[in-house]
């Protein structure tokens, strides 16, 4: 018997499955333990395809919408939204029952048997400053879990699954904070961990306090496409005569994950065609009728993705706009970059700061920062981290594991 924790990530899904010894993931693609929580709608076959593969549809160019970020529309009002698929439409909603559907049908294909109770990992907030909308958020997500077949459902902070899995790890006591930086939120505890507080059975005493803030490697995304690709599509171009620039919301929505199919539209396109005709330099909004034309949103979402994971290793990159235009490229490096997200940075560094003081306990009494989610291998983002928590141990957790890992255990401590 194994007991399941669903981690549905902006960007990356995994389910932990623990026993009475351990928890591992179930593979979800392949061998591969995660799932990138993407779901591409063939045009022709209707046939919603999965993860890996539904990038690589898309990217092949096979007819068709690709939809990604699903969880960052949980709790706002586009929910109720409908994208349209050839001759259907399909919500939001509809999308991540799919995608939670099938995980865990590979879930209990690999414990072999039925999983009916689940610990659902959720940000500290899915909205910012809206209880309501947060608290809607995790009811709609809750709705999709039910009629995908769990007949229990509960919730835990994802952060804390994360400190529950590093805490499996330790051998002495510390007070650590646990900053879960993913792809749509970044998440912070303050906890209190040890090998013996491990068995005990009430834990609310070890948190000390949970915070968070909507802020995640997207937005990175968006903001290096912001700084870079969009300026080539027209994006702060003039295009009248008395100065008038191109509507700036165009541009960051089409350089948004969740709201990159909302662009496809023909009122969308002739606003392009216009501002061509217009414009004192027609080739950029040339450009960015291509891109319309040929819904190459997700592509240049993904060459800025791409561009922001090499300057995790590099000083600079080249991204490839090839697509839109032969031989099109622009660079960006780690100083555009680092002021592009530059407010961002600052907004997680007062989360984490602010965590640790309503924990009331001072910044170098904290032991170890740990780190763990996606968007914690950008130095950027370690720099604004530990920059707050200067005296403590950094550490990293398995990054892409460590809360379906948590949650599986906590699903065995409360179900069991
Ligand atoms: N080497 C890297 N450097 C920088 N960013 C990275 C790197 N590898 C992955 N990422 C980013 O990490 C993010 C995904 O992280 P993760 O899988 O932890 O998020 P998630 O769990 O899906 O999101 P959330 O928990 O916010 O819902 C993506 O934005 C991805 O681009
Ligand atoms: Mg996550």
């Amino acid at each position: 018997m194994a007991w399941c924790g669903l981690d549905f990530g902006t960007s990356n899904s995994t389910l932990g499955l623990a026993d009475g010894n351990a928890a591992r993931l179930a593979p979800l693609e392949g061998d591969a333990v995660t799932l990138p929580s993407a779901i591409f709608f063939d045009a022709e076959t209707d046939d919603p395809v999965f993860g890996r593969a539904a990038i690589a549809t898309y990217i092949e160019g096979n007819d068709g919408r690709l939809m990604r970020s699903l969880k960052s529309v949980l709790g706002s009002d586009l929910m109720e939204q409908e994208t349209r698929l050839g001759n259907r439409k399909i919500r939001f909603d509809e999308a991540i029952g799919l995608v939670l559907g099938r995980i865990k049908l590979l879930g209990e294909a690999s414990a072999g048997h039925k999983l009916d109770s689940v610990v659902q990992g959720r940000p500290v907030h899915f909205v910012d400053d809206d209880e309501a909308a947060d608290a809607k958020a995790q009811a709609t997500l809750e709705d999709v879990l039910r009629q995908t077949g769990f007949k229990h459902i509960s919730f835990q902070y994802e952060p804390i699954a994360a400190a529950l899995h590093y805490e499996s790890t330790l051998n002495r006591e510390e007070l650590a904070v646990i900053a879960d930086i993913g792809g749509g939120t970044s998440d912070f505890s303050v906890v209190r961990l040890g090998p013996d507080r491990a068995r005990l059975p009430d834990r609310a005493p070890d948190i000390l306090a949970n915070d968070g803030v909507r802020v995640g490697g997207t937005d990175l995304d968006r903001l290096a496409s912001l700084a870079a690709i969009m300026p080539e599509l027209g994006y702060g171009h003039v295009v009248r005569l008395d100065g008038l620039k191109a509507p700036v919301a165009l541009y960051h929505d089409f350089a948004t994950w969740a709201k990159i199919n909302f662009a496809y539209t023909h009122q969308v396109l002739s606003a392009v065609r216009q501002m061509k005709r217009t414009a004192r330099d027609p080739i950029p909004f040339e450009r960015m009728e291509t891109a319309l034309e040929e819904r190459l949103g997700h592509w240049l979402a993904l060459q800025a993705e791409a561009a922001k994971i090499a300057l995790s290793e590099n000083e600079d990159t080249r991204i490839d706009l090839g697509r839109i235009e032969p031989g099109l490229g622009v660079w960006l490096d780690r100083g555009q970059f680092g002021r592009a997200i530059e407010a961002s940075m600052t907004r997680i560094g007062d989360v984490i700061s602010r965590c640790v003081a309503a924990a009331g306990v001072a910044p170098e009494k904290i032991d170890s920062l740990v780190m763990t989610g996606g968007s914690a291998l950008l130095p950027m983002v370690r720099d604004a981290l530990s920059k707050r928590l200067p005296q403590a141990r950094l550490v990293d957790a398995d990054h892409f594991g460590a809360i379906g890992l948590g949650l599986a255990l906590e699903a065995r401590r409360r179900y069991a």
